[in-house]
């Protein structure tokens, strides 16, 4: 059964708590008493006690107790809805934001949203999922609390046929965010890998439901590595986070806010000016734009070709080595060859 709409998700972080994170966090650095936070969000002390201990559990560094009052030394780092919705305003994410400590998959709560009507702009976030999904039916692997986790939807007035382009806006947007944390320029791996020194740091996934003349709506599902010190042996070799390339923390509730404006922004710029500008984008900051020998991988087959630009559709072209002429590539692996 689809959940029932905002705020009354079920799993979702409680309205409360997330107030209770964000008064500390607006305070930073002030004491305030366990009576005047209860009266603030409205329920008993003793409450506000065993919220305080859950916020403790999950890494916030509240200090002092009931009786003195509480205080925290800095905002801590996770993607709480009430801070990042004044962070967002103007944007059209800022409203309708739900957060989970833990759930399956962002993208899997995104699209029963979409289905139960949900309006254009939620955001879906969480500090860990147990079935986080990738492109190709693979699995998203990631450290609790280390990277983001996010899902936005979206219903543009669009042909089914250019949500493609959803992944390469958003694909844009993550490497803007990241980019000026990162000591080199950031690539992007036609569709939506993100890759620093050739490793890949994030990704995206875009799902929809459509018929062949009109999108319903689109989940656009990305995640990034942000703070993991290390990935999982079977994946070192080809991915990475941010602070394994940069050897310092990075704050996710930045990042995100900087996501989010910038989706807004490229996909703003989408809907009013159709794909030119976004693909002479994707062209000045993509090495796989053109001219890159690809091993490309569908469902069908597997050839190597030299890339040669997008169509107008986001759609990937490869002329191949075999003689066979220019292949537009819908969907599929692309790899570096030499
Ligand atoms: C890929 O590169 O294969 C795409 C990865 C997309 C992962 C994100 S994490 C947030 C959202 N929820 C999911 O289950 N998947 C996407």
């Amino acid at each position: 059964m689809p959940p029932k709409l905002a705020g009354t998700l079920p799993g979702t972080t409680d309205r409360r708590v997330d107030a209770l994170l964000t008064l500390l966090a607006e305070n930073a650095t002030i004491v305030i008493s366990g009576a005047k936070i209860a009266k603030e969000i409205g329920v008993s002390r003793q409450q506000v006690f065993r919220w305080v201990e859950k916020l403790r559990s999950l890494g916030v560094r509240v200090k002092g107790h009931a009786r003195t009052g509480y205080h925290i030394e800095r905002v801590p780092d996770i993607l709480a809805p009430q801070l990042l919705s004044h962070r967002l305003q103007g944007t059209a994410f800022s409203r309708r934001i739900h957060h989970f400590f833990k759930t399956d998959s962002t993208n899997t709560v995104a699209m029963h949203l979409g289905e139960a009507g949900e309006a254009h702009g939620a955001v879906v976030l969480a500090e860990d999922q147990t079935a986080g999904r990738g492109r190709a039916g693979r699995t998203w692997v990631a450290e609790k609390s280390a990277g983001i986790l996010c899902s936005v939807l979206v219903r543009p007035a669009v042909p089914p046929a250019h949500a493609p382009l959803l992944t390469l806006v958003a694909g844009l947007a993550a490497r803007e965010a990241t980019a000026e944390e990162l000591n080199t320029a950031p690539d992007i791996r036609w569709p939506n890998d993100l890759l620093v020194g050739g490793r890949k740091y994030g990704g995206i996934l875009t799902e929809m439901r459509a018929e062949p003349d009109r999108l319903h709506y689109a989940v656009i599902g990305i995640g990034i590595n942000v703070n993991q010190l290390k990935m999982p042996p079977e994946l070192q070799r080809i991915a990475t986070s941010m602070r394994i390339e940069t050897g310092r923390t990075h704050s996710r509730l930045e990042l995100l806010i900087r996501l989010l404006r910038n989706l807004d922004r490229y996909y703003n710029l989408f809907l009013s000016e159709g794909s030119a500008p976004i693909l002479r984008r994707f062209a000045e900051v993509s090495s796989y734009y053109r001219g890159k020998h690809v091993r490309i991988t569908t469902a069908r087959e597997s050839f190597t070709g030299t890339t040669a630009g997008l169509e107008t559709s986001g759609v990937l072209r490869v002329a191949r080595d075999d003689g066979r002429g220019v292949e537009p590539i819908l969907s599929g692996d692309v790899a570096e060859v030499d």
